[in-house]
């Protein structure tokens, strides 16, 4: 850690004091992130993972957002495009939790709010996808009243472990603090989703705390997903995704949040998706994790 020499000055300002804690607690972080031999911490902090996955109750994570909740944290395009989807199209939802999103879409008009995010149309064919089984008896009896092909839900794997014709092709696909922002390898995620779509068809999602495209800080922000190149010089998401070949990548920088957010879509313009490769070289177990990877040369 850097020494930090205090004046007198410094030590009776409070807020100057606050400061110089903020900036020992992220520097502590950062040498958190170093300081022990890499993949037994790493072995460690992905065993503790399955057990916040497994949690239930008041230590779990959100994962009842519903429809409402996505139209707000997803990129602004989110809402036309699923309205824009027609009887036959297919929607993914990678790590769906209770799949509270997709319930609202399905639901009887004037029940929830469709007509706020996704119109009062046709509705798409839905796949909720979660690591575990967080389905709500609504759930199930929506599922039940519409015939299982309309409403799909399917736990015990994580994404990566699926083959292509196990879920088949989609139009569209989101992650909502989901697979994008828990996975340990961010390459091979982002290959699959885009492996899934249809050409033409696009993939939403959201990352927090995070560098962002416009380039804006703030002092004392964690950033819990962090990129850097092979000279170990920060990257990042989104001129990352925007090497990704046959995807058309747009970043909506939201520095003002708590937490500073990318919105990202990816369209999918070609078949040919090559991803460049990202190796894991810090995870820090939590709701959601700490992630640092390194792109390869
Ligand atoms: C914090 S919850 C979010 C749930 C929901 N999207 C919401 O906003 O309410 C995280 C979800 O992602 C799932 N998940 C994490 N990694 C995944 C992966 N690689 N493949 C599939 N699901 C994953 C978890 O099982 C869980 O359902």
């Amino acid at each position: 850690m850097i020494p930090v020499k205090l004046s007198a000055k410094w030590c009776n300002n409070p807020a100057a004091r606050l400061a110089v804690v903020i900036v020992i607690a992220v520097q502590s972080l950062g040498a958190a992130w170093v300081q022990e031999p890499v993949q037994p911490r790493i072995d460690e902090e992905v065993a503790k993972q399955e057990k916040i996955y497994r949690r239930r109750g008041a230590g779990s994570y959100t994962a009842n957002r519903g429809l409402a909740n996505y139209a707000e944290v997803l990129p602004s395009g989110f809402c036309d495009a699923l309205g824009s989807l027609g009887s036959s199209d297919r929607w993914l939802d990678i790590g769906a939790g209770e799949g509270r999103a997709m319930l609202d879409y399905h639901a009887p008009q004037g029940e929830a709010a469709p007509e706020k995010c996704g119109g009062s149309g046709p509705k798409a064919r839905v796949v909720a996808v979660s690591i575990e089984d967080r389905r709500t008896d609504a759930w199930k009896q929506q599922a039940a009243s519409l015939g299982d092909d309309r409403m799909r839900y399917l736990s015990g794997k994580r994404l990566s472990q699926y083959s292509p014709e196990e879920l088949g092709k989609f139009q569209m696909i989101t992650d909502v603090y989901g697979g994008f922002t828990y996975t340990d390898d961010l390459s091979r995620f982002v290959g699959n989703a885009l492996n899934l779509l249809e050409i033409g068809g696009a993939f939403y999602t959201v990352l927090s705390s995070v560098h962002l495209e416009d380039g804006k800080h703030k002092l004392g922000v964690w950033y819990r997903t962090e990129l850097v190149d092979a000279a170990s010089r920060p990257v990042t998401v989104c001129s990352w995704l925007k090497q990704v070949s046959c995807a058309k990548v747009t970043c909506e920088s939201m520095s003002d949040w708590d937490e500073p957010s990318e919105l990202i879509t990816m369209r999918k313009v070609c078949s040919g998706v090559t991803v460049p490769r990202t190796n894991l070289v810090e995870y820090m177990a939590g709701a959601p994790p700490g992630r640092r990877f390194q792109l390869e040369p």
